[in-house]
């Protein structure tokens, strides 16, 4: 039988060789994920680019260790890594990791346990420490910096931990050349991610337990909450702020333990919250998406990122997905699933590189890249491109 089927593959082998002879032949489009294994630890957490560089920076939480890695610079590829101990110690819970823009190639880290901000110049090359150039102690009643963003003149952090004097929650931001201008803005449980509208300048934050997002207008220093409607989904995470056609702040609602409901939704200049769905059954209708990116491209037009976690629940997948829209903005046109290669792997963060997408995987200290060859993202055809019947035979 073995031998029959082997023969039969010679001659389909021969087939192949001649057809390829008499036509030119075609490169084959392909898409890939790679995982990288990083050091063991519980909880990889976030990452960020080292501007103008070839190294991202990653947070590993539960050990309070900074993991820098280097790219290849042609392919984008995670090449080697080494870690740095940050804080005082392995419980300094080292999380938030961002570029400045203010000094250029320097990055911002937050220490959740420590309570401190920290500015650090990463060092030339793979093996040199980061060097602290600037702390920032969070003022009472503040506890926990969880997420750390630079937005124009200030940083921004979200106070993850109940306060230990009044037991609230509170968003800080300080000047960044003037450490004594510095603003706590109360909020529900618990701030994430804090992103600006490009056009009114308002700030949003994503309130996640609480499922809310609130809204400050640094000029007035008011605040306002804007509940996520339970009948759409809930715990508001990530956030970006984009420009262009998508301009405003994007949201994502990663669901709770019964699962996701694959929405995400959007702010504009009015502040209306508008919300967005998935379609497709199997990866869409659960989909717990808890981080969102910019897919964005000249030739590709306006696109997401969204990234669906097990993070809250068995029922939602790991999985990429990169979603386009109509004309208009209103409504999801095109999605394209990528199922992560490890199920309940967590995954957390995603982040677009030049040509590469790079996905952090939270359970399993993974990094993960998915690359094209031969095409770029927005290009991979969906089945439905052919037919939307299905074959139900069972052979
Ligand atoms: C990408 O495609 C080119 C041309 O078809 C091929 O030579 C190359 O091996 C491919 N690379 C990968 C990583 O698949
Ligand atoms: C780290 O330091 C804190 C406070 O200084 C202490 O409570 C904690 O036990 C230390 N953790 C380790 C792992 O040494
Ligand atoms: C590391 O960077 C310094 C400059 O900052 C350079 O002199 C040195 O050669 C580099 N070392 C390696 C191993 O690349
Ligand atoms: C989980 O979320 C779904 C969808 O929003 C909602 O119907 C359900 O009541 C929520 N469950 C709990 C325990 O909050
Ligand atoms: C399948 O359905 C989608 C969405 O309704 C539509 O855009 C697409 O053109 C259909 N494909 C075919 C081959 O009919």
């Amino acid at each position: 039988m073995l031998h029959h089927i082997c023969k039969l593959f010679v001659v389909a082998l021969a087939l192949g060789a001649t057809v390829s002879a008499q036509n030119s032949a075609t490169s084959l489009v392909s898409r890939r994920i790679t995982e990288y294994l990083l050091p063991a630890a519980t909880e990889t957490h976030e990452f960020a680019r080292v501007p103008n560089s070839n190294f991202v920076l990653l947070s590993q939480m539960s050990d309070s260790e900074l993991i820098k890695i280097e790219l290849d610079p042609k392919t984008e590829e995670p090449v080697a890594f080494h870690s740095f101990p940050m804080g005082k110690n392995s419980s300094s819970q080292l999380h938030g990791v961002w570029p400045s823009t203010v000094y250029p190639g320097m990055m911002w880290l937050s220490l959740q346990a420590d309570n401190q901000l920290l500015l650090v110049d990463p060092g030339k090359n793979l093996t040199t420490p980061p060097t602290i150039l600037q702390t920032i102690d969070i003022p009472a009643p503040g506890n926990g910096p969880h997420c750390v963003f630079e937005i124009g003149n200030r940083v921004w952090a979200g106070l993850k931990v109940a306060s230990k004097q009044t037991g609230g929650y509170y968003v800080f931001s300080v000047d960044i050349t003037d450490s004594s201008d510095q603003k706590l803005y109360e909020c529900l449980a618990s701030p994430v991610f804090i992103k600006e509208d490009p056009t009114t300048r308002l700030i949003y934050v994503t309130q996640d337990t609480d499922s809310s997002i609130m809204r400050i207008d640094t000029t007035t220093g008011e605040t306002t909450q804007l509940p996520i409607p339970p009948s759409v989904g809930n715990n508001a995470v990530g956030m970006i702020s984009a420009d262009g056609p998508l301009s405003g702040v994007w949201f994502t609602l990663a669901g709770n333990k019964t699962g996701g409901t694959g929405t995400f939704g959007h702010i504009g200049s009015d502040g209306k919250m508008e919300f967005f769905s998935l379609k497709h059954p199997m990866l869409g209708a659960n989909a717990g998406l808890l981080h969102i990116a910019d897919a964005s491209t000249v030739a590709g037009g306006p696109a997401l990122w969204l990234l669906s976690t097990s993070l809250l629940s068995d029922n939602s997948p790991d999985a990429l997905i990169r979603v386009t829209f109509d004309a208009g903005i209103t409504s999801v046109s095109g999605e394209e699933y990528i199922s992560m290669p490890t199920q309940n792997a967590k995954v957390h963060r995603v982040l677009p590189l030049d040509s590469t997408v790079l996905v952090s995987e939270l359970h399993t200290f993974t990094l993960a890249q998915l690359s094209y060859n031969n095409t770029v993202a927005g290009q991979w055809l969906p089945a439905e491109s052919v037919s939307n019947a299905t074959y139900t035979q069972p052979g």
